[in-house]
């Protein structure tokens, strides 16, 4: 109907100035550390062939039976919404032969996410993440060095009240051996349908059961961790003794099983002390028999998916992220056309040399111009008459202190 206003989806996350500043900036931060260690762009599409998702992520996991936005395209075919970012760049590599070049391949993205999840503070049905995997390589000191990438994330943003939570999934040996005595125990147990369903598809799900009462009856389930494979454990234990090294703290939580069926081995979790019901702030894992199960070589990878959103409301729950960080760095306020035409050369000057400059356009008054420049948090403002033209000097004022100098046109540069 004309003139009704239409409203976002339920449940999006959206930036609006000035916060989108801060998501930004905390998406940079959390990218650099993989940039800085070698990892390349991979960009990829935001929807794919729904299968991939169905036998990468899992059929068990409420991921995939409950909240993926699938739907059929205009050619008959199913067609999902990515959940994760993991399967869609096991798929490209396979498809692009990246498997049959020189490993590892180090790949990082960073874009939206979609799950039909019940909207709450922090969870949201189109969210953010950055994303890194590292694929190939069996090393455990690559499994450290991924969490570090991730830490060191979070520390550049000034986050430090979060905990690293891991632990071992075993490789398919150990994880054969529990899961005999797993599915002994979960027989005793009295389950309804749906989660019996579950549970014969992949009984480590039922760690991850919220239900008080099922977290009660799990209290006593066998651990994965104490049926560890002699190679898994001797993984494992250089993974600890690499973050060791590394001065990473962390904290064994054997009961973590995360919510997407593809992790083996060395599991992760980022958790944010402030943040509430919604406090994983980041998570991955390995992932050793991925890439063959979606028809690739048989290839190990470890990865991990930070969310930008998540890291956000941590980063303001902390209040670590000054608004300083967004400030112009200079406010040019023109008087008249002369003045105009000098001001667009000279901030285009300035921002060729990497600072931030804004102009005050519009012919206002200088006594109105003087407010915008209040308004606009600049650092610095100059006002730009047919007298400064002349003179070739400005009065350079910081908003501050409110303290003034003369400065040469030519210099402004140097000084601000
Ligand atoms: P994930 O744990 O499902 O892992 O998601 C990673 C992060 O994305 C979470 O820790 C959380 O911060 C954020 N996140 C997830 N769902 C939502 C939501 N509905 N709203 C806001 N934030 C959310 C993965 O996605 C794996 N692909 C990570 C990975 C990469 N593992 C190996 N390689």
């Amino acid at each position: 109907m004309a003139g009704q206003k239409i409203q976002a989806p339920k449940g999006v996350s959206e930036y609006m100035p000035p916060r989108s500043d801060v998501f930004e900036f905390v998406r940079e931060a959390l990218i650099d550390p993989a940039r800085r260690a070698g990892y390349s762009l991979m960009e990829l599409p935001v929807f794919e062939d729904t299968e991939l998702f169905t036998r990468g992520v899992g059929a068990s996991t409420d991921v995939v039976s409950k909240e993926m936005y699938t739907f059929t395209d205009r050619g008959d075919r199913s067609i999902t919404l990515r959940p994760e970012g993991t399967a869609g760049v096991m798929r490209a590599v396979i498809e692009h032969g990246l498997d049959r070049g020189a490993l590892p391949i180090k790949v990082w993205y960073s874009g939206a996410f979609f799950r039909a999840e019940r909207p709450q503070a922090g969870r949201y049905r189109q969210f953010y993440q950055v994303g890194i995997e590292a694929i190939g390589l069996d090393d455990p000191a690559i499994d450290a060095e991924v969490i570090a990438i991730a830490d060191a994330g979070f520390r550049a943003i000034g986050l430090t009240k979060f905990r690293l939570d891991l632990t071992s999934l075993g490789d398919s040996q150990s994880r054969a051996a529990h899961r005999v005595d797993l599915l002994k125990f979960i027989a005793t147990l009295d389950l309804d349908e749906a989660t019996a369903a579950r549970a014969s598809i992949n009984p480590l799900r039922l760690f991850d059961d919220k239900r008080e009462e099922m977290k009660n009856a799990m209290a006593k389930a066998p651990l994965l961790m104490d049926y560890l494979s002699d190679a898994s454990r001797a993984h494992f234990e250089q993974v600890k003794k690499y973050l060791n090294v590394l001065g990473i703290s962390y904290v064994l939580n054997p009961r973590m099983v995360r919510g997407l069926d593809y992790y083996t081995g060395t599991t992760f979790e980022f958790v944010h002390e402030l943040l509430g019901a919604q406090s994983g702030i980041g998570g991955g894992g390995r992932y050793d028999g991925l890439m063959q199960e979606l028809g690739g070589q048989e290839l190990s990878g470890i990865g991990f998916g930070l969310g930008i959103d998540r890291a956000v409301l941590a980063a303001e729950a902390e209040g670590v992220i000054s608004n300083e960080l967004f400030v112009s760095d200079l406010l040019i306020i023109p008087l008249g056309e002369l003045a105009k035409e000098r001001a667009l050369v000279i901030a285009a000057g300035l921002r060729a040399d990497n600072k931030t400059v804004e102009i005050a356009f519009g012919d206002r008054a200088l006594k109105g111009a003087m407010k915008a420049a209040d308004k606009s948090g600049a650092r610095y403002v100059v006002v730009l008459g047919d007298s400064e033209i002349a003179s070739g000097h400005v009065e350079l004022k910081e908003m501050n202190t409110g303290a003034t100098a003369s400065v040469r046109i030519d210099s402004l540069i140097n000084e601000l």
